[in-house]
């Protein structure tokens, strides 16, 4: 799944057909309970999970699936050159890290040449409304061209979450410097059959504005 919009590969086949991931080395990065990973092993891919956080890889343990879970920062990967044929990241990672362009270099680093790397993120638009579900959140509230960091702290005024924003044209100009070649961008549509609110995802703002922005990107 892409994102909260429900897109899911089945449908988008941003990755290929499902029928040739059979067999292909699969990095899903920032993957939490590794949600990804599991269905790309289910197609018969051979993904590795790897996430910063020890807890969310403990619930991507619990669950369970045949793959590594790898505990480890998406800036500095600890896998050799060219070893995957694929990178996929759904709204892991990339949304966090002051260093995109750090990320976008590794990743192309452990690909083989003209592998792909599909990474969702919230799309920038967002940036500039109120996170609300409701009316509330239609109304432009700050600029989308300030790049100051969100950031909560804990009562030790220690960093607890960060989200980095980046301009849709920041986050082209961050794949190119990666050394990708932007293949599509998708900006998923909120689907007539998704009702659901969720933080500040729901249908009124999804059929008015888009949430999710998924850049699909080839290594030269
Ligand atoms: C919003 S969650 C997405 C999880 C999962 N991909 C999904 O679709 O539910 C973001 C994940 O990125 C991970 N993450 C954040 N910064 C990271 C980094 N620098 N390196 C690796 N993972 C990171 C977080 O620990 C978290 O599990």
């Amino acid at each position: 799944m892409w994102g909260p919009e429900g897109l899911d590969e089945v449908e988008a086949e941003l990755l290929g057909p499902p029928e040739e991931l059979k067999g292909r080395a699969v990095l899903e990065i920032g993957a939490g309970a590794a949600q990804c990973a599991r269905w790309l092993a289910a197609q018969g891919a051979l993904p590795v999970a790897l996430d910063i956080s020890h807890r969310q890889l403990q619930h991507a343990l619990r669950i369970g699936g045949p793959f590594p879970l790898v505990c480890a920062d998406a800036g500095a990967l600890p896998f050799a050159d060219e070893s995957f044929d694929l990178a996929c990241s759904a709204y892991g990672a990339l949304p966090f890290v002051a260093d995109p362009v750090l990320v976008l270099k590794e990743v192309r680093r452990v690909l083989r040449p003209g592998g792909r790397f599909v990474f969702s993120v919230t799309h920038p638009i967002r940036w500039a409304f109120p996170d609300e579900p409701g009316p509330e959140g239609l109304t432009v509230s700050s600029s989308y061209f300030d790049r100051t960091p969100y950031v909560e702290q804990d009562e030790q005024g220690r960093a607890v979450y960060v989200e980095h924003h980046r301009t849709l044209g920041d986050r082209v100009r961050d794949v190119v410097a990666g050394g990708f070649r932007l293949v599509d961008l998708v900006e998923p549509q909120w689907p007539s059959w998704n009702s659901s609110e969720w933080g500040g995802w729901s249908p009124l703002r999804g059929n008015l504005i888009p949430g999710t922005a998924v850049f699909v990107c080839e290594r030269d």
